[in-house]
């Protein structure tokens, strides 16, 4: 592929996510990296030399608008804190970029739609990185789902959790209205990630958590109501042993993804199991998703096709995530439709 062909990258702030983020849009086939912004004197450059130390021609502003002023950039990865995510896509937007926001793409679903007004009206593309929706393990389960083989489904676990770093500690910070917390860290994952086998819309959130002094939940879980009895349990944490999984219940018998965070070398698993005695355990390929993430958004901005996470998926993911977060400072269930 020439150098034309391929979508010239910027990277809005040196955060610590660019150590998987930065290599893939290198390594991606479609995409080009030309600069990375931080405001902080030095961090692009540092960052640079840590992650993608053979590309001198990188530029490294130290100003997040000299980034959006250049008009090689095309399209933005923003990788900033999750309180600042509406407000740099909005500005990006403004500049005429594409934007890969990280998740979560905003704090509130008003937020999301005037993301997708002003998306519209400068004709360019915004997507909720979910990295782990480009992962080939996914497809895989919903091929096992389509062969009927454990019938209708009809509930889903999601659990995520890991031990908290003290390096980590900034994520606590902030409180929840802020984007602080496992809710908005990975709560967003686990949401997502159980919304992807249910076809009709969240009737209700019940949800419990644990704070820390700052207002962060660091733990939470919690029932999503899908109507017609069919439900999502999710439960994820800062205080608990590495998990990121979910498992399928249907009518006829079950299937688990055993490692949704996958990384580059990492050895995905699927396991199936039905009443009638079938049991089967499968190990993909390992796949990187963060390279397919930026090569399927390159692809989508170079050929004018529609992002496979819409911001209809964003706004859904954000409106339970807004109501969990109600349902568990209230102590009730919260009503979604409507
Ligand atoms: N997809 C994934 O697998 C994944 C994994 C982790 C996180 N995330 C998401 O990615 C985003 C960034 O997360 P992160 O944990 O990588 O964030 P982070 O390191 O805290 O960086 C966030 C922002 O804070 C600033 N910053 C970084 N280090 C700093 C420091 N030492 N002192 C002061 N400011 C600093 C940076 O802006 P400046 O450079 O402008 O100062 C950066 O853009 C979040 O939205 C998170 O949800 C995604």
């Amino acid at each position: 592929m020439s150098d034309s062909e391929k979508l010239k990258w910027g990277i809005l702030g040196a955060a610590r996510i660019n150590e998987r983020l930065m290599p893939a849009i290198v390594e991606a086939a479609n995409a080009e990296l030309v600069a990375i912004a931080s405001r902080r004197a030095g961090a692009g450059a540092q960052t640079l030399a840590q992650y993608a130390p053979d590309r001198n021609d990188v530029r490294a502003y130290d100003d997040l608008d000299a980034l959006l002023n250049d008009s090689d950039v095309h399209a933005v990865y923003l990788p900033m804190a999750n309180h600042e995510h509406a407000e740099w896509t909005h500005r990006a937007i403004d500049r005429g970029k594409h934007v890969l926001c990280e998740k979560p793409m905003a704090l509130t679903a008003a937020d999301i739609d005037a993301i997708q007004a002003a998306a519209r009206k400068r004709n360019v593309k915004v997507m909720e990185g979910f990295m782990y929706r480009f992962h080939p393990q996914h497809e895989r389960v919903q091929e096992i789902i389509r062969s009927g083989v454990i019938g209708e489904v009809k509930s889903v676990r999601a659990t995520y959790s890991f031990m908290m770093r003290p390096a980590r500690l900034y994520r606590l910070q902030e409180n929840t209205a802020r984007g602080g917390g496992a809710m908005w860290d990975i709560g967003c994952y686990a949401i997502h990630s159980a919304r992807m086998f249910f076809d009709s819309p969240a009737v209700t959130v019940t949800a419990v958590s644990k704070y820390v002094e700052s207002g962060a939940d660091s733990a939470t879980s919690g029932i999503i109501d899908f109507g017609g009895g069919k439900f999502a349990h999710f439960d994820f944490s800062f205080e608990r042993a590495r998990r990121s999984e979910y498992e399928i219940i249907g009518t006829k018998g079950g299937i688990k993804c055993h490692t949704v965070w996958q990384l580059p070398g990492d050895i995905p698993v699927i396991s199936w199991w039905t009443e009638a005695g079938q049991t089967c355990e499968e190990r993909l390929p390992p796949s990187n998703h963060f390279r397919l993430e930026i090569e399927h958004f390159s692809d989508c901005v170079l050929n004018n096709l529609p992002p496979r996470l819409s911001l209809d998926d964003a706004k859904a993911n954000c409106e339970i995530i807004v109501a969990a977060l109600k349902s568990a400072a209230e102590g009730k269930t919260v009503n979604l439709s409507g």
